[in-house]
């Protein structure tokens, strides 16, 4: 059966044959990829039993697919262009047959210390080479990664570290994001105080500065990895077996620990990879997204190295030294795909042309979005400035919980409309469902987007959580995935995203539960209740709007504010803080004590239009005193 796309009809066709014989489409797109022991059957399970399972009993190791595989042709070819925070600094880059050498001895050393099949791994590591090989070396021997985003504070680090029960981090000592300094030890130094499960800490010295050691807890990651064998046999993973838990946002609750498994994830990431950008050997791809997040996992580690493909990290962020960096960044390294997210092209947008003044951007073919609808204006720009009128732009929807992308442009195949993700790719079933669990049928419609079938990188399980992985994306719409974001299907069949339906908010491509932020803004001694809102902002897509009641005596609203703020850096990180903050007396709530966000989504937004029907306050009054603030 054929599954490279390569034109609109071999997509039509391709399609068509993944939805009616989804088995055997997806065992040819797996044929490509090194079994240690094949499947017995392709897929089992049902979303109504929550029990999905892909290429069963089949052994495999994706670090092997991702370097052995490789060697054998490729091992002299670039895998890593590493690209620093200081344009001064050098440029790193490691061969395939270094990125398995470097696996293989931390692989090795990970072992040393006790690490086997099965125990969790936190990765809380800047942007750099070792981070790539840290993930894949835990892939090697079994260990179960979860990275966590150097931008999270010590407390989130922690509670993400306790829900899973890591044995050993692996992190740096320090590292720059343009001109901040972020202090990798002392972060985990005060989140492994409250970590009983943590064994050893692995630190790589990045920045070179003076340190203090906690003997019994800390090992330097060049002297463990520096005597250690090249070679290490990479253990045989069952299918289903856990590949790395990622943390993500719900709309209340702790953050969920999504479970990828092996099998899956590795078949559909590398065919996603392979036919959204159309890679062509020798390109080389950037995807702008950190490792800490899905994007990264998915489209800088795993599917570009599973392609052979040569993948740029980039340490730094595009306004350091200047706003021209990621253009510079292009230019420099030859960049043929770039994959990057909307609040970012909104943001260098700002800047106007300047910035691409004596660039040349000749290398580009094409270009990615990812992470929260676009608009018009930055699609246009990014098409003309970036593109010059003559780069498909795909636009790929998709989610932690998806594991890859889910509904996407095939570059230069699939026909573009700006804003709209387009077409679902193989395999792919997305249903729209109204407000009463009716499947909307036809197109020019509407809905609540769902996915009727289960696809082989479609997250298991909510670690330690079953109960909330079926109740959160598997009971609303029984049969099917619910994915919380609102779609449109127009008279083409082509998707467009609308945003979230739920309370989760899209700040710079940052998901961000409600129910987090508002537990943090909780904690503040004067607080006594807080509603958290978004309102559209111009460069970060959504903004946050905190609507906050305190007790009688409280001080100053200025000192109120930054203490709100620094709260939620704290116990979140600098991201999740509120850009508005406004002191109320009262919420409006309805008799059953439920908020009604609807009102303080308007308010927020400086609309007083219609705030619909407010019959069912206890007090209608609050509405009114809240808009007068406001104004
Ligand atoms: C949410 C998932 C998937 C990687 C990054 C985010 C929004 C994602 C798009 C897009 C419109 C998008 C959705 C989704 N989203 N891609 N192309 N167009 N919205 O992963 O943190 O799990 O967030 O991001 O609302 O549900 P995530």
């Amino acid at each position: 059966m054929e599954t490279e796309i390569n034109s609109i009809e071999s997509y039509k066709n391709i399609y068509q044959k993944s939805i009616t014989n989804t088995e055997e489409f997806w065992a040819e797109v797996a044929s490509d990829y090194e079994w240690i022991k094949p499947w017995n059957k392709v897929f089992t399970g049902s979303f109504e039993e929550a029990n999905i399972s892909w290429f069963n009993e089949a052994k495999l190791n994706i670090s092997s697919n991702c370097l052995d595989k490789n060697l054998k042709e490729n091992g002299d070819k670039t895998a890593l262009i590493w690209e620093p925070n200081n344009p001064n600094d050098a440029t790193i880059k490691w061969t395939y047959k270094d990125l398995y050498i470097q696996t293989c001895k931390l692989a090795n050393g990970l072992k040393s210390l006790g690490v086997v099949k099965g125990d969790r791994v936190c990765i809380y590591m800047p942007m750099i080479p070792e981070a790539v090989a840290s993930m894949l070396a835990c892939a090697r021997i079994g260990a179960i990664h979860t990275v966590v985003f150097a931008g999270f504070s010590s407390s989130a680090l922690a509670d993400r570290i306790n829900d899973c029960g890591c044995k050993v981090i692996i992190t740096a000592d320090a590292f720059y994001r343009g001109e901040k300094k972020i202090d990798l030890k002392t972060i985990t130094d005060e989140a492994i105080s409250n970590c009983p499960s943590i064994e050893k800490r692995i630190i790589y010295i990045h920045s070179n500065e003076p340190l203090v050691w906690i003997h019994e807890l800390d090992i330097n990651y060049h002297e463990l990895i520096e005597n250690q064998s090249n070679e290490c046999k990479a253990e045989a993973m069952d299918s289903e077996d856990p590949l790395f838990i990622l943390y993500t946002s719900g709309s209340t609750g702790k953050p969920k620990g999504l479970v990828h498994t092996s099998a899956g994830y590795m078949v559909y990431v590398g065919y996603t990879f392979a036919q959204v950008f159309q890679y062509k050997s020798g390109d080389i791809h950037w995807c702008t997204a950190d490792i800490g997040w899905i994007t990264g996992h998915s489209y800088i580690v795993y599917g570009p190295l599973l392609n052979g493909a040569t993948t740029v990290l980039f340490e730094g962020i595009p306004t350091y030294p200047a706003a021209d960096r990621n253009w510079e960044i292009v230019d420099k390294h030859q960049v043929n795909i770039f994959y990057t997210a909307p609040t970012a092209i909104r943001s260098l947008l700002a800047y106007g042309e300047s910035p691409l003044e004596n660039k040349k951007l000749d290398s580009l073919k094409i270009l990615g979005t990812v992470g929260e609808p676009i608009n018009e204006e930055a699609w246009a720009w990014y098409n003309k400035h970036i593109g010059k009128d003559n780069c498909p732009i795909v636009d790929t929807w998709w989610q932690t919980e998806t594991g890859g992308i889910l509904i996407s442009p095939i570059a230069g195949i699939t026909p573009l409309k700006p804003t709209f993700a387009t077409l679902p790719m193989p395999g792919v079933l997305p249903i729209l469902v109204d407000e009463h669990g009716n499947t909307v049928l036809g197109n020019g419609v509407e809905g609540n987007l769902c996915i009727a079938k289960p696809w082989p990188a479609i997250a298991r399980s909510i670690y330690g959580d079953h109960k909330r992985y079926i109740e959160t994306y598997l009971t609303i719409y029984k049969g099917h995935y619910f994915t919380g974001d609102g779609s449109k299907r127009d008279a083409d069949g082509y998707y467009k995203i609308t945003g979230r339906v739920d309370d989760v908010i899209n700040v710079s491509g940052h998901r961000i539960g409600t129910g987090e932020v508002e537990d943090a803004i909780n904690e503040h001694s004067i607080v006594i209740e807080s509603a958290i809102v978004a309102y559209p902002h111009d460069i970060k897509g959504q903004g946050l709007y905190a609507f906050i009641i305190c007790n009688a005596n409280y001080m100053d609203e200025y000192a109120l504010t930054n203490e709100i703020k620094a709260i939620v850096a704290d116990k979140i990180g600098a991201f999740a803080k509120p850009d508005k903050i406004q002191i109320v007396k009262n919420l409006p709530k309805t008799r059953s004590g439920k908020i009604m966000r609807r009102i303080l989504r308007k308010i927020a937004e400086n609309d007083d239009s219609n705030f619909g029907d407010t019959s069912t306050l206890i007090d209608s009054s609050v509405v009114e005193s809240i808009w007068e603030k406001r104004k």
